[in-house]
């Protein structure tokens, strides 16, 4: 190899200035690669965190909250205990390592460095994080959003009527008005379904529990898989596009099929409008597995008492069906504090499948890196606990009784889960009792 004399000093040089100081951290060199692989998915213009760390100029002023943030674990945002780390693909943790890096960039006065160690900016996706979709389901006009008030969670149809049947590789919610979406589903309502049946399309409803019935067998094709209630996508900072590939499922939607949006606004003193849309992207070929994003664990029949510090709010279902766990979100309201999830093997051998604080703030989805093979007679049981006394700075009123309702004010314990199964199978006998179907009212 061609070696300059110059080059040579330039080593001599660097292997001495190791020795002597250690090399100094600067924002250039180390921070800005972090902050790129890390925070810059929600720090930059356009996406949910409200300040920009993509230049120096921009982070600078930062620096102080970052190390206190950073050392607090509140960001990046993620929750599963340290004896998970490795277990999900979209784990967003700092490493020791990278903790050290920006507070050692802090202490020592968080200098800028030299721009010829900065690396290239990353490219983000414009637009549809999930690629070109196939297909754009649209509200079909602007909904408006009042000024201020509590919206309730509600529904709303567009009655797509899919053409043919479907095979859904991923799909995407994109809120046209991000500042006012606190969350949105996109449900698939199966051909022949009563849910929202007599809904007007495109406008606020809150369908009734009748409404939640499952659609009669009569109504629903006799060949191919089975048509079912399936949630499609979800949207909320910190969960936005899905890939249902693993192992090389799809996601299935019926001809006939319509989307449901479920809907949470915030208000935010201004009036405001949205349209938000769903991207899908087909999948190539027809699979032999079939990707079912439904209800896994629910208890809808507790009470959390006034004051109470540390209430226990366990919720299981049995699996009548093999299936894998390919991914899990746990749903709490205002009071909720942790969550775990165990599965209870037919061998009789238990696993701790998920352990975390839970933040509402940051309603978190979790992909197994490994999807879990849960044998039939798996019971699966979620533990949460919940704190309604005055110590916690999110209770709205500790002075209450607080029971399950879709209102932020009540309280959930539901852990929504995507499983894999057979396309031969059918999805509503997963949990034959319950069936798959939603939780809001
Ligand atoms: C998934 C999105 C997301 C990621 C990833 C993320 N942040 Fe944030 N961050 C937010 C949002 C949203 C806020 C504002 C709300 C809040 O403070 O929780 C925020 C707030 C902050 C604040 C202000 C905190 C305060 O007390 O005012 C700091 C500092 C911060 N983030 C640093 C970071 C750093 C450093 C990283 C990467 C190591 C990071 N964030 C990664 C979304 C994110």
């Amino acid at each position: 190899m061609f070696r300059s004399p110059a080059f040579t000093l330039l080593l001599a040089f660097t292997a001495t200035a190791a020795t002597d100081t250690p090399p100094k951290v600067t924002f250039n060199k180390d921070v800005l690669p972090i902050l790129q692989q890390k925070c810059q998915e929600c720090h930059r213009p356009g996406e949910v965190a409200p300040m920009s760390f993509m230049t120096y100029g921009e982070t600078r002023p930062w620096a102080k909250a970052i190390r206190e943030s950073i050392l607090s674990r509140k960001m990046p945002p993620w929750f599963a205990d340290p004896e998970f780390n490795g277990h999900f693909t979209n784990e967003r943790r700092l490493t020791p390592e990278q903790i050290n890096v920006l507070t050692s960039w802090i202490d020592n006065g968080a200098p800028e460095g030299n721009a010829k160690d900065k690396p290239a900016a990353v490219r983000f996706a414009q637009g549809w994080s999930i690629g070109k979709p196939d297909m754009v389901v649209e509200f079909p006009h602007d909904l408006s959003i009042p000024a201020t008030g509590i919206i309730d969670q509600a529904n709303l149809l567009v009655k797509v009527n899919f053409p043919q049947d479907v095979w859904v590789k991923a799909a995407e919610v994109r809120p046209g008005n991000p500042k006012v979406v606190h969350h949105m589903k996109a449900w698939i309502r199966p051909p022949g379904s009563p849910w929202m049946a007599d809904a007007p399309e495109g406008e606020l409803y809150k369908p009734t529990r009748a409404q939640f019935a499952p659609a009669s067998r009569d109504s629903q094709p006799t060949t191919g898989p089975r048509p079912v209630q399936d949630i499609l996508a979800k949207y909320n900072p910190g969960v936005n596009a899905q890939e249902f590939t693993v192992g090389g499922a799809a996601k299935f939607i019926a001809a006939g099929s319509d989307i449901v949006f479920e809907v949470h606004y915030a208000t935010t003193g201004k009036p405001e409008t949205d349209r938000t849309r769903l991207g899908i992207v087909f999948a190539k070929e027809t699979p032999t597995l079939r990707y079912v994003t439904t209800t896994g664990v629910n208890n809808a029949s507790f009470v959390i008492p006034a004051h109470a510090v540390n209430y226990e709010v366990k919720a299981e279902s049995v699996l009548q069906a093999e299936a894998l766990l390919a991914w899990v979100q746990p749903h709490m309201h205002l009071r909720a504090k942790d969550y775990e999830l165990r599965a209870h093997y037919p061998s009789g051998e238990s696993q701790t499948l998920l352990k975390g604080k839970f933040d509402f703030n940051w309603q978190l989805g979790y992909e197994f890196a490994k999807p879990v093979v849960l044998p039939k007679g798996t019971r699966l049981e979620s533990i949460a606990h919940f704190d309604n006394s005055e110590n916690n700075p999110y209770n709205p009123n500790p002075n209450i009784d607080v029971s399950y309702g879709p209102q932020t004010t009540d309280e959930m314990a539901v852990s929504f889960m995507g499983f894999i199964v057979k396309v031969s199978d059918d999805p509503m006998k997963l949990f034959p009792r319950r069936g798959a179907m939603p939780v809001v009212e």
